[in-house]
């Protein structure tokens, strides 16, 4: 038995809620799930690269797709429960699963990009806000404190801590700033399928659930209004999430590994 396992039995006889073993990678899952993360990163660069006024959120989602399938991955988000595009692309008061549609993109907007990229059966997930043109200062602190969201969240992260730690350090940032979380949706595992245990939610008490173990990966997601947590899904399209109050929503998201130096992101 390795000093992790060891340690691992140790805590669950103490009663501590621990991760069923396949929730832990080995080095093998690791190193492939680490290559989906960096075409996964490369895709998001690549709409960095291609975001502006006017591009239609279906023109995203095409480079998307045939990047992915040009660097033999595949955007695991397209028939993932029939949903029908390769990408999610969020925009303004949509929380999260904008699908990608011939909107075309103007002065002011934000809009979050989530890619989930497959790699030889190997999944990694991101996602990150762009902020098209120039936006008020209303919307870029939302971007920003989120993006500061999602660092304290995987800084919490760490080894042995507790999956409700990473909640606690998100939801302190966002609450000092008088926002709202979405606590329906979170992060998650990820790497052997798109979606995996445990559920990683925004809103949580220090010490309290899952442990984290070196070997572990998830993602940190979250998702931060300015107005209400209450929101709406979409009845034409069956996905999109929206704000039940029409303000704002961002969300920046990575893929995390628990290692005993740390939490490692694996896409970026
Ligand atoms: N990438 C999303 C996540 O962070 C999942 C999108 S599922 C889809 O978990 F079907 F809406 F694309
Ligand atoms: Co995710
Ligand atoms: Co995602």
């Amino acid at each position: 038995m390795t000093d992790i396992q060891q340690k691992i039995q140790e805590l669950k006889a103490a009663g501590k809620e621990m991760p069923a073993p396949e929730m832990i990678k080995n080095a093998e899952q690791i190193d492939k799930i680490r290559l989906a993360g960096k075409l996964n990163t490369a895709a998001l660069d690549l709409v960095a690269k291609n975001i502006k006024i006017g591009i239609k959120t279906e023109e995203l989602d095409r480079l998307v797709y045939e990047f992915l399938i040009q660097h033999g991955g595949r955007p695991a988000d397209l028939a993932y429960m029939g949903y029908p595009k390769s990408i999610c692309t969020s925009v303004n008061d949509e929380i999260c699963h904008g699908v990608p549609n011939d909107y075309a993109l103007k002065n002011g907007d934000i809009v979050n990009v989530d890619i989930t990229t497959e790699l030889n059966g190997y999944y990694a997930d991101a996602s990150r806000m762009f902020i098209v043109g120039r936006a008020n200062k209303r919307a870029t602190d939302l971007v920003n404190i989120t993006r500061e969201c999602l660092k304290r969240g995987i800084a919490a992260a760490q080894a042995w801590a507790n999956v409700g730690d990473i909640g606690a350090a998100v939801s302190a940032m966002a609450y000092k700033h008088g926002y709202s979380i979405m606590k329906e949706y979170g992060g998650h595992g990820v790497g052997i399928e798109m979606h995996e245990d445990p559920f990683i939610c925004h809103v949580g008490k220090k010490g309290q659930g899952m442990v984290l173990v070196p070997g572990m990966i998830i993602t940190v997601e979250p998702m931060i209004n300015e107005g209400t947590d209450e929101w709406y899904e979409d009845t034409e399209n069956g996905w999109t999430v929206y704000t039940a109050d029409g303000k704002l929503s961002a969300q920046w998201e990575n893929t995390i590994l628990i290692t005993e130096h740390g939490p490692e992101i694996l896409t970026e």
